[in-house]
Protein backbone atom coordinates (compact mmCIF):
# COMPACT_ATOMS: atom_id res chain seq x y z
CA UNK A 1 0.00 0.00 0.00
CA UNK A 2 2.87 2.15 0.64
CA UNK A 3 4.73 2.07 -2.19
CA UNK A 4 1.62 2.56 -4.17
CA UNK A 5 1.00 5.84 -2.60
CA UNK A 6 4.86 6.41 -3.80
CA UNK A 7 3.76 5.51 -6.91
CA UNK A 8 0.89 7.58 -6.91
CA UNK A 9 2.83 10.41 -5.79
CA UNK A 10 5.76 9.76 -8.74
CA UNK A 11 2.81 9.80 -11.53
CA UNK A 12 1.56 13.01 -10.08
CA UNK A 13 4.94 14.59 -9.94
CA UNK A 14 5.89 13.48 -13.53
CA UNK A 15 3.17 15.39 -15.18
CA UNK A 16 2.68 18.28 -12.32
CA UNK A 17 -0.60 17.09 -10.80
CA UNK A 18 -1.28 16.74 -7.16
CA UNK A 19 -0.89 12.50 -6.08
CA UNK A 20 -5.39 12.79 -5.08
CA UNK A 21 -5.72 13.55 -8.87
CA UNK A 22 -3.80 10.09 -9.76
CA UNK A 23 -5.72 6.81 -9.76
CA UNK A 24 -2.86 4.24 -10.06
CA UNK A 25 -4.05 1.13 -12.89
CA UNK A 26 -2.74 -1.68 -14.53
CA UNK A 27 -2.68 0.07 -17.89
CA UNK A 28 -4.33 2.75 -19.98
CA UNK A 29 -7.54 0.54 -21.26
CA UNK A 30 -7.82 -0.26 -17.56
CA UNK A 31 -8.34 3.90 -15.89
CA UNK A 32 -9.96 4.51 -19.38
CA UNK A 33 -12.64 1.92 -19.05
CA UNK A 34 -13.16 3.27 -15.34
CA UNK A 35 -13.57 6.73 -16.94
CA UNK A 36 -15.56 5.73 -19.47
CA UNK A 37 -18.02 4.15 -17.27
CA UNK A 38 -18.20 6.97 -15.12
CA UNK A 39 -19.33 9.20 -17.79
CA UNK A 40 -23.65 8.83 -19.29
CA UNK A 41 -24.99 10.14 -21.94
CA UNK A 42 -27.58 12.45 -21.64
CA UNK A 43 -28.27 16.27 -20.97
CA UNK A 44 -27.87 16.68 -24.42
CA UNK A 45 -24.41 15.20 -24.87
CA UNK A 46 -23.70 12.11 -25.98
CA UNK A 47 -21.28 12.54 -28.05
CA UNK A 48 -17.21 11.26 -27.82
CA UNK A 49 -15.00 12.76 -30.18
CA UNK A 50 -11.79 11.11 -31.07
CA UNK A 51 -8.93 11.39 -33.43
CA UNK A 52 -7.97 9.17 -35.76
CA UNK A 53 -4.10 9.36 -33.71
CA UNK A 54 -5.43 7.57 -31.61
CA UNK A 55 -4.38 3.77 -30.46
CA UNK A 56 -6.13 0.81 -30.74
CA UNK A 57 -7.59 0.76 -27.06
CA UNK A 58 -8.64 3.88 -26.91
CA UNK A 59 -11.31 3.91 -29.66
CA UNK A 60 -12.06 0.03 -29.00
CA UNK A 61 -13.36 1.59 -25.38
CA UNK A 62 -15.36 4.48 -26.96
CA UNK A 63 -16.71 2.62 -29.56
CA UNK A 64 -17.69 -0.04 -26.41
CA UNK A 65 -19.70 2.97 -25.31
CA UNK A 66 -22.02 2.75 -28.31
CA UNK A 67 -24.03 0.09 -26.60
CA UNK A 68 -24.44 2.81 -24.18
CA UNK A 69 -25.97 5.31 -26.18
CA UNK A 70 -23.16 7.14 -26.76
CA UNK A 71 -22.43 8.44 -30.43
CA UNK A 72 -18.79 8.47 -31.38
CA UNK A 73 -17.28 10.79 -34.46
CA UNK A 74 -14.00 10.44 -35.45
CA UNK A 75 -11.36 13.56 -36.58
CA UNK A 76 -8.91 12.53 -39.44
CA UNK A 77 -5.55 13.45 -40.30
CA UNK A 78 -5.42 15.96 -43.23
CA UNK A 79 -2.97 15.32 -46.16
CA UNK A 80 -0.32 16.50 -43.86
CA UNK A 81 0.75 13.87 -41.30
CA UNK A 82 -0.88 16.01 -38.85
CA UNK A 83 -4.35 16.32 -37.40
CA UNK A 84 -5.01 20.01 -38.27
CA UNK A 85 -6.93 22.29 -35.62
CA UNK A 86 -9.82 22.92 -37.68
CA UNK A 87 -10.69 19.43 -38.20
CA UNK A 88 -11.59 19.52 -34.27
CA UNK A 89 -13.04 22.85 -34.59
CA UNK A 90 -15.69 20.92 -36.59
CA UNK A 91 -16.12 18.28 -35.13
CA UNK A 92 -16.54 19.53 -31.49
CA UNK A 93 -19.80 20.87 -30.46
CA UNK A 94 -22.10 21.37 -27.89
CA UNK A 95 -23.35 17.87 -28.29
CA UNK A 96 -19.93 16.19 -27.35
CA UNK A 97 -19.37 14.92 -23.94
CA UNK A 98 -15.47 14.16 -24.05
CA UNK A 99 -12.77 14.81 -26.86
CA UNK A 100 -10.22 11.91 -27.02
CA UNK A 101 -6.45 12.83 -28.71
CA UNK A 102 -2.68 11.50 -28.17
CA UNK A 103 -0.27 13.70 -27.21
CA UNK A 104 2.58 11.94 -29.68
CA UNK A 105 0.44 9.28 -32.63
CA UNK A 106 2.14 5.74 -32.02
CA UNK A 107 1.71 5.62 -35.59
CA UNK A 108 4.04 8.12 -37.13
CA UNK A 109 5.33 10.66 -34.02
CA UNK A 110 3.19 13.03 -34.94
CA UNK A 111 2.04 15.58 -32.34
CA UNK A 112 -1.60 17.35 -31.71
CA UNK A 113 -1.75 20.88 -30.77
CA UNK A 114 -3.11 19.73 -27.48
CA UNK A 115 -3.71 23.56 -25.98
CA UNK A 116 -5.87 24.15 -29.41
CA UNK A 117 -8.00 21.29 -28.58
CA UNK A 118 -8.32 22.05 -25.14
CA UNK A 119 -9.73 26.19 -25.85
CA UNK A 120 -11.88 24.71 -28.62
CA UNK A 121 -13.53 21.65 -26.47
CA UNK A 122 -13.75 23.97 -22.88
CA UNK A 123 -15.20 26.84 -25.32
CA UNK A 124 -17.92 23.91 -26.41
CA UNK A 125 -18.39 22.58 -22.50
CA UNK A 126 -15.97 19.24 -23.11
CA UNK A 127 -13.94 16.93 -21.51
CA UNK A 128 -10.84 16.74 -22.95
CA UNK A 129 -8.67 13.37 -22.32
CA UNK A 130 -5.37 12.76 -23.26
CA UNK A 131 -3.30 9.80 -23.82
CA UNK A 132 0.41 10.75 -23.03
CA UNK A 133 2.06 7.03 -23.61
CA UNK A 134 4.05 7.89 -25.99
CA UNK A 135 5.19 11.04 -23.94
CA UNK A 136 5.60 9.88 -21.12
CA UNK A 137 9.32 10.09 -20.34
CA UNK A 138 10.50 11.56 -23.61
CA UNK A 139 9.13 15.29 -22.84
CA UNK A 140 7.73 16.73 -20.17
CA UNK A 141 4.71 16.69 -19.48
CA UNK A 142 2.40 20.13 -17.03
CA UNK A 143 -1.36 19.03 -16.79
CA UNK A 144 -1.88 22.25 -15.53
CA UNK A 145 0.04 24.14 -18.76
CA UNK A 146 -2.05 22.07 -21.30
CA UNK A 147 -5.21 22.40 -19.57
CA UNK A 148 -6.44 18.89 -20.14
CA UNK A 149 -8.90 17.16 -17.42
CA UNK A 150 -7.99 13.72 -17.49
CA UNK A 151 -4.59 11.76 -18.92
CA UNK A 152 -3.53 8.66 -18.97
CA UNK A 153 -0.29 6.94 -19.56
CA UNK A 154 1.59 4.05 -18.69
CA UNK A 155 5.24 3.40 -17.34
CA UNK A 156 6.26 0.48 -20.76
CA UNK A 157 8.23 2.96 -22.57
CA UNK A 158 9.55 6.17 -21.99
CA UNK A 159 9.76 5.54 -18.42
CA UNK A 160 11.72 2.76 -18.57
CA UNK A 161 9.41 0.48 -16.32
CA UNK A 162 7.18 -2.91 -16.98
CA UNK A 163 4.08 -4.13 -18.38
CA UNK A 164 0.93 -4.11 -15.86
CA UNK A 165 0.78 -0.35 -14.46
CA UNK A 166 -0.51 2.62 -15.80
CA UNK A 167 -2.38 5.59 -14.51
CA UNK A 168 -4.92 7.96 -14.89
CA UNK A 169 -5.24 11.95 -13.87
CA UNK A 170 -8.65 13.07 -13.51
CA UNK A 171 -8.50 16.67 -12.26
CA UNK A 172 -9.68 17.36 -8.52
CA UNK A 173 -12.85 19.23 -9.29
CA UNK A 174 -14.29 16.33 -11.75
CA UNK A 175 -13.32 13.49 -10.00
CA UNK A 176 -17.06 13.39 -7.54
CA UNK A 177 -18.75 14.01 -10.66
CA UNK A 178 -17.80 11.13 -12.49
CA UNK A 179 -18.79 7.88 -10.84
CA UNK A 180 -17.32 4.72 -12.22
CA UNK A 181 -19.12 1.30 -12.91
CA UNK A 182 -16.18 -0.19 -13.61
CA UNK A 183 -14.89 -0.56 -9.98
CA UNK A 184 -13.54 -2.40 -6.69
CA UNK A 185 -12.43 -2.43 -3.24
CA UNK A 186 -9.26 -0.54 -4.06
CA UNK A 187 -11.47 2.69 -5.45
CA UNK A 188 -13.50 2.45 -1.97
CA UNK A 189 -13.57 5.67 0.10
CA UNK A 190 -12.52 2.94 2.83
CA UNK A 191 -10.63 0.02 1.22
CA UNK A 192 -10.67 -1.51 4.15
CA UNK A 193 -14.14 -1.47 5.55
CA UNK A 194 -14.96 -4.63 3.92
CA UNK A 195 -18.71 -3.84 3.49
CA UNK A 196 -20.29 -5.20 0.89
CA UNK A 197 -24.12 -3.20 1.29
CA UNK A 198 -22.88 -0.30 -0.70
CA UNK A 199 -21.17 1.61 -3.39
CA UNK A 200 -19.17 4.71 -1.87
CA UNK A 201 -16.41 5.37 -4.14
CA UNK A 202 -13.29 7.24 -3.01
CA UNK A 203 -13.67 11.29 -3.27
CA UNK A 204 -10.40 11.95 -5.69
CA UNK A 205 -8.92 9.78 -8.70
CA UNK A 206 -8.93 6.98 -6.84
CA UNK A 207 -12.74 6.02 -7.35
CA UNK A 208 -10.91 4.92 -10.71
CA UNK A 209 -9.00 2.39 -9.60
CA UNK A 210 -10.17 -1.30 -9.10
CA UNK A 211 -8.67 -4.52 -7.60
CA UNK A 212 -5.37 -5.40 -5.61
CA UNK A 213 -2.88 -3.03 -7.07
CA UNK A 214 0.31 -4.46 -9.14
CA UNK A 215 2.78 -4.33 -6.33
CA UNK A 216 5.60 -6.24 -8.87
CA UNK A 217 5.18 -3.18 -11.21
CA UNK A 218 4.58 -0.77 -8.93
CA UNK A 219 8.54 -1.31 -8.18
CA UNK A 220 9.50 -0.90 -11.58
CA UNK A 221 8.00 2.12 -12.31
CA UNK A 222 9.01 3.79 -9.30
CA UNK A 223 12.30 3.28 -10.26
CA UNK A 224 11.93 4.03 -13.89
CA UNK A 225 10.49 7.52 -13.28
CA UNK A 226 13.24 8.08 -10.43
CA UNK A 227 15.75 6.80 -13.20
CA UNK A 228 14.42 9.18 -15.70
CA UNK A 229 13.86 11.98 -13.85
CA UNK A 230 17.44 11.82 -12.61
CA UNK A 231 18.86 11.63 -15.80
CA UNK A 232 16.53 14.50 -16.97
CA UNK A 233 13.44 14.67 -18.68
CA UNK A 234 14.02 17.79 -20.73
CA UNK A 235 17.65 17.01 -21.27
CA UNK A 236 16.55 13.48 -23.10
CA UNK A 237 13.77 15.56 -24.97
CA UNK A 238 16.37 17.66 -26.03
CA UNK A 239 19.23 15.04 -26.85
CA UNK A 240 16.87 12.65 -28.69
CA UNK A 241 15.34 15.83 -31.05
CA UNK A 242 19.15 16.22 -32.11
CA UNK A 243 19.66 12.31 -33.05
CA UNK A 244 16.31 12.60 -34.68
CA UNK A 245 17.23 15.43 -37.02
CA UNK A 246 20.31 13.25 -37.80
CA UNK A 247 18.47 10.24 -38.43
CA UNK A 248 15.74 12.20 -40.84
CA UNK A 249 18.18 13.95 -43.08
CA UNK A 250 20.12 10.47 -43.28
CA UNK A 251 17.02 9.42 -44.65
CA UNK A 252 16.70 11.40 -46.77
CA UNK A 253 20.28 11.40 -48.31
CA UNK A 254 19.56 7.92 -48.60
CA UNK A 255 16.67 8.41 -50.92
CA UNK A 256 13.97 7.69 -48.22
CA UNK A 257 11.06 9.61 -46.65
CA UNK A 258 9.66 9.82 -43.13
CA UNK A 259 6.14 9.88 -42.45
CA UNK A 260 6.78 11.56 -39.43
CA UNK A 261 6.09 15.54 -39.55
CA UNK A 262 9.47 17.92 -40.28
CA UNK A 263 8.84 20.18 -37.88
CA UNK A 264 10.58 19.38 -34.81
CA UNK A 265 8.12 20.93 -32.99
CA UNK A 266 5.50 19.05 -34.42
CA UNK A 267 6.90 15.75 -33.48
CA UNK A 268 7.61 13.26 -30.15
CA UNK A 269 10.28 10.57 -30.32
CA UNK A 270 9.51 8.41 -32.49
CA UNK A 271 10.27 8.61 -35.97
CA UNK A 272 9.02 6.68 -39.42
CA UNK A 273 10.21 5.85 -41.26
CA UNK A 274 8.49 4.64 -45.06
CA UNK A 275 9.46 0.96 -46.09
CA UNK A 276 8.38 -1.23 -48.70
CA UNK A 277 7.97 -4.20 -46.53
CA UNK A 278 8.45 -3.03 -42.76
CA UNK A 279 8.17 -6.63 -41.25
CA UNK A 280 11.20 -7.49 -43.66
CA UNK A 281 13.21 -4.33 -42.65
CA UNK A 282 12.63 -4.99 -38.97
CA UNK A 283 14.12 -8.04 -39.32
CA UNK A 284 16.80 -7.73 -41.15
CA UNK A 285 17.68 -4.63 -38.67
CA UNK A 286 17.18 -7.00 -35.66
CA UNK A 287 19.53 -9.70 -37.45
CA UNK A 288 21.77 -6.78 -37.27
CA UNK A 289 21.49 -5.95 -33.36
CA UNK A 290 19.47 -3.35 -34.60
CA UNK A 291 16.36 -3.37 -32.57
CA UNK A 292 12.94 -1.17 -33.92
CA UNK A 293 9.71 -1.90 -34.67
CA UNK A 294 7.02 -1.20 -37.16
CA UNK A 295 3.60 0.68 -37.70
CA UNK A 296 1.55 1.17 -40.30
CA UNK A 297 3.63 0.06 -42.94
CA UNK A 298 5.99 2.08 -41.43
CA UNK A 299 9.51 1.25 -39.81
CA UNK A 300 9.65 2.66 -36.19
CA UNK A 301 12.66 4.22 -34.54
CA UNK A 302 12.29 4.69 -30.77
CA UNK A 303 15.22 6.67 -30.06
CA UNK A 304 15.61 7.07 -26.29
CA UNK A 305 18.44 8.83 -23.55
CA UNK A 306 20.67 5.60 -23.86
CA UNK A 307 21.56 6.06 -27.47
CA UNK A 308 24.21 7.90 -29.29
CA UNK A 309 24.87 9.96 -32.39
CA UNK A 310 26.99 6.55 -33.09
CA UNK A 311 24.19 4.29 -32.91
CA UNK A 312 22.38 6.72 -35.40
CA UNK A 313 25.57 6.66 -37.63
CA UNK A 314 25.00 2.78 -37.41
CA UNK A 315 21.58 2.44 -37.86
CA UNK A 316 22.18 4.74 -41.07
CA UNK A 317 25.12 2.49 -42.17
CA UNK A 318 22.60 -0.63 -42.36
CA UNK A 319 19.74 1.25 -43.95
CA UNK A 320 22.42 2.12 -46.98
CA UNK A 321 23.21 -1.02 -47.31
CA UNK A 322 19.08 -1.93 -47.20
CA UNK A 323 18.18 1.36 -49.23
CA UNK A 324 16.11 -0.98 -51.83
CA UNK A 325 13.44 -1.31 -49.02
CA UNK A 326 13.11 1.94 -48.32
CA UNK A 327 10.18 3.88 -49.87
C1 LIG B 1 -0.40 5.82 -27.25
C2 LIG B 1 -0.61 4.53 -26.51
N1 LIG B 1 -1.66 4.40 -25.69
C3 LIG B 1 -1.87 3.27 -25.00
C4 LIG B 1 -1.00 2.19 -25.11
C5 LIG B 1 -1.21 0.93 -24.34
O1 LIG B 1 -2.34 0.88 -23.55
P1 LIG B 1 -2.50 -0.22 -22.43
O2 LIG B 1 -1.72 0.25 -21.23
O3 LIG B 1 -3.95 -0.28 -22.18
O4 LIG B 1 -1.96 -1.51 -22.97
C6 LIG B 1 0.10 2.29 -25.94
C7 LIG B 1 1.01 1.14 -26.08
O5 LIG B 1 1.71 0.95 -26.99
C8 LIG B 1 0.30 3.49 -26.66
O6 LIG B 1 1.35 3.63 -27.48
Amino acid sequence: MERTETARASFAGLIGADPDEVAVTTSVSAGVSALASGLRPGGGRDRIVVSDFEFPTVGQIWHAQEERGFEVVHVAQGDAPVVPLEAFDAAIDERTALVAITQVCYRNGACIDVEGVVRIAHERGALVLLDSYQAAGSMPIDVRALGVDLLAAGALKYLLASAGIGFLYCRRDLSAKLRPTATGWFADEDVFAMDIHDYSPAPDARRFQSGTPPIPAIYAAIAGIGLMREIGIAETQSHVAALNERLIAGVHELGGSVATPLDPAARGALVAIRARDEHALVSALGAEGILTSSRDGNLRVSAHCYNTHADIDTLLGALGTKRHMLA
